[in-house]
């Protein structure tokens, strides 16, 4: 069973593969071509954390190509403490044909890895987003017309967002500058893992935000205070202050240099309004993407990866196939 939980996980052809499709697809739905590739099909999203992009891009996505959404709010399926990780896999693959789960803990999610019967989707985890990274690949392509070569410097914490980030601008030939106060950058943990997985240099560690973004083609930043480190803000809020994205560092970069969130963003804290507003951002094109290519990433996975799953109704020649 192949699922997406980290991108360490893919490889560069899958990832490339990924990244193509989106554009297909993004196209298509963008000159209103209909597409019912999850037809039959019902995936389960579960979410113990909030969310706006991930969940109504999911359930968008999966209505527009034909698949019915389930949404299960952690508190009431209780992953854990309810029943067993083993008992709640064991049973809901009886019901769906694939999970997208939003969890506290990464743990939650290799645990329902071992007993799972259909892919699992990491709609965020503390270690990891994914989900986040495809879309912000694709911005990537989209504002420089090729992702390869190009700079991103992330200004701000060594979190979730940013080692899926790391990770696939690794393997795609991206070079990744993390820019963090001290005990804030990437963990030995990660980078073990980016050493075993990804055949590129380790990310660059520059701790000088000015320096970080000088030959920034992107300058990314998310929260300082990432769901579930709520009593850390008060610190964090005085760590993380020099490495605010405002005017000031970005006229340190190339005057060509763009500016990416994964939002929500916290306006006044990492970024400014006049940097997310202004003319160099560009994170509602990338918001917007996250439907894009989550779509290509359910079809790959449902259909391709794990294509014993599918149900008689998918192959039948009423089905566009996903590079149509
Ligand atoms: N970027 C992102 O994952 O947003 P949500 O938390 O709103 O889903
Ligand atoms: N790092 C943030 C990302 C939210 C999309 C968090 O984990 O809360």
């Amino acid at each position: 069973m192949r699922h997406f939980l980290n991108l360490v996980d893919v490889s560069r052809e899958e990832l490339l593969h990924l990244l193509d499709e989106s554009q297909r697809i993004k196209a298509a739905h963008q000159r209103g071509i209909p597409r019912r590739t999850l037809q039959g099909r019902i995936i389960g999203l579960v979410f113990e954390k909030p969310s706006l992009r991930t969940r109504v891009s999911f359930e968008s996505g999966i209505a527009q190509l034909g698949g019915i959404s389930l949404y299960l709010p952690g508190n009431e399926v209780g992953l854990g403490w309810r029943e067993s990780l083993a008992d709640f896999a064991r049973t809901i693959g009886h019901y769906v044909d694939a999970l997208v789960l939003r969890v506290y803990h990464h743990q939650t999610l290799t645990a329902l890895a071992a007993h799972a019967s259909v892919p699992l989707i990491n709609a965020l985890s503390d270690k990891a987003h994914p989900c986040q990274a495809l879309a912000d690949l694709l911005t990537i392509r989209e504002l420089f017309g090729n992702e390869q070569g190009r700079t991103v410097a992330f200004v701000g914490d060594g979190n979730n967002v940013a080692r899926s980030l790391a990770v696939g601008c690794g393997k795609l030939g991206i070079r990744f500058i993390l820019s963090s106060p001290p005990g804030y950058g990437f963990d030995e943990h990660f980078k073990n893992l980016y050493r075993a997985k990804v055949s590129a240099e380790l990310p660059e560690e520059v701790p000088d935000p000015y320096q970080a973004v000088r030959t920034a083609d992107v300058i990314y930043t998310d929260v300082w205070t990432s769901m579930g480190q709520e009593a850390e803000r008060d610190i964090r809020l005085q760590r993380f202050a020099p490495y605010q994205v405002n005017n000031a560092l970005l006229a340190a970069a190339p005057a060509h240099c763009r500016f990416l969130h994964c939002l929500p963003a916290h306006r006044g804290e990492e970024v400014t309004d006049d940097v997310i507003d202004g003319p160099a951002s560009a994170v509602f094109q990338q918001a917007a993407n996250r439907l894009h290519t989550q779509k290509a990433l359910l079809e790959w996975l449902l259909i391709h990866q794990n294509s014993a799953t599918t149900p008689p109704s998918i192959s039948s020649a009423s089905a566009v196939t996903p590079s149509s």
